[in-house]
């Protein structure tokens, strides 16, 4: 059997003020289609396997959050981490999960902060890697033409040995320095980890016992105990005792298995202010406007403000002005990266 995972509980710090702690960027609706990326991730979905086998992996303090925006789910298919550990934990919870009840099944992993503009491309790529994946002990990831040395991403260097859409991979490498991800970029080789991972839960489960015994150790222990009312007690414990990692760099840099599928179907990681410049339309001066605004003299900026205030600009170009319930932002467009150090800084200001 086929299923889903998404992984909805990061924080998206590089958002902020949009993204905050108690309201991730997952729960929002950050283009204004009406949906938020959480729930067009889950829709992704709906042609291509049940909706019961749709999991969706949060922290606990999101759950009430989830079951809102996906009022299908029921709440053994929600799984609440008690802290934050990074993806690899994530990973591994739904997987032991999924392998008690369905010990042959094969899972996709989805972010979900991720655009996607192209539906019936994206699912005919799922659909290949799923069964390619369900019949051997493959990783495949997803590969994306880059178009940037952007440093956010992980980047996936692939043997060309056959004309098929999956290939090899040679080397892994999470989030380079620029100066790497520019020669990555120069030597036409590699491509962007879209972060959708496709495996079946044998070939992932034996990667976990090999890259981290230990984290494998922890969640095996839970068999039996997953599906049931005993579940939430034991992962408490497993949590405490789970290091920090990400799948990319606990499991994906170090394992052989690794395939990538080149993918093209219009995707985009919304991860910070510049990649929602890029995807959003801009007026005649190259402003991406959201709210009640009057600018002068305003370029290449994004503004985006309670439609509940008049914000008068004069005379800016290049900066973000955002507004998000009690926080206004007002930053250069190329310092976004400081982002992140605003957020850790509002923690000591109190
Ligand atoms: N449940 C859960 N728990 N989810 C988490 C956690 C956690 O502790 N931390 C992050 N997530 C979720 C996020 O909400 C997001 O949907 C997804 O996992 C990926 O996490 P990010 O923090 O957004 O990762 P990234 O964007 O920096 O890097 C990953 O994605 C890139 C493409 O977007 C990597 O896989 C890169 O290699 C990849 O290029
Ligand atoms: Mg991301």
């Amino acid at each position: 059997d086929y299923y889903v995972v998404i992984m909805a509980g990061g924080i998206g710090s590089r958002f902020w003020p949009f993204s905050r702690e108690k309201f991730p960027k997952q729960f929002h609706d950050v283009l204004g289609t009406g949906k938020t990326l959480l729930q067009q991730t889950a829709e992704r979905y709906f042609n291509i396997l049940p909706k019961e086998n749709i999991l969706v992996v949060t922290n606990k303090i999101y759950a009430d959050l989830v079951k809102q925006q996906l009022p299908f789910m029921k709440d053994e298919q929600i799984l609440s981490e008690p802290i934050a550990r990074n993806t690899a934990p994530c990973v591994a919870y739904a997987c032991y999960k999924i392998k008690q009840s369905n010990p042959n099944a094969t899972m996709v992993v989805a972010p979900s902060d991720h655009v996607i503009l192209k539906e019936t491309e994206f699912e005919s790529t799922i659909k290949i890697a799923m069964d390619a994946a369900a019949k051997s002990e493959k990783l495949i990831t997803l590969g994306i033409k880059p178009s940037r040395p952007d440093t956010g991403y992980g980047y996936i260097q692939y043997i060309e040995e056959n004309p098929d859409r999956i290939k090899k991979v040679k080397t892994f490498t999470e989030k380079p320095q620029l100066e790497l991800a520019q020669k990555f970029l120069e030597s036409g080789d590699f491509v962007w980890n879209a972060g959708i991972f496709i495996w079946n839960v044998n070939a992932i489960i034996k990667n976990f016992q090999k890259h981290l015994p230990e984290m494998a150790e922890i969640f095996e222990e839970g068999s039996g105990k997953y599906w049931s009312k005993e579940e939430e007690t034991f992962i408490s414990t497993a949590y405490s005792q789970c290091k920090n990692v990400s799948i990319d760099i606990g499991i994906m840099e170090k394992a052989e298995e690794v395939f990538v599928m080149l993918s093209d179907f219009g995707w985009s990681d919304l991860g910070t202010w510049k990649s929602l410049y890029e995807l959003s339309n801009k007026d005649e001066n190259s402003n991406v406007i959201e709210g009640n605004t009057m600018l002068y003299d305003v370029k290449n900026c994004i503004v985006k403000v309670p439609k509940e205030k008049l914000v008068v600009v004069e005379g800016l170009e290049d900066f973000i002005i955002a507004e998000f319930n009690d926080v206004l932002m007002i930053c250069k467009k190329d310092h976004e990266q400081r982002v992140k150090d605003f957020v850790s800084d509002t923690k000591n200001k109190k």
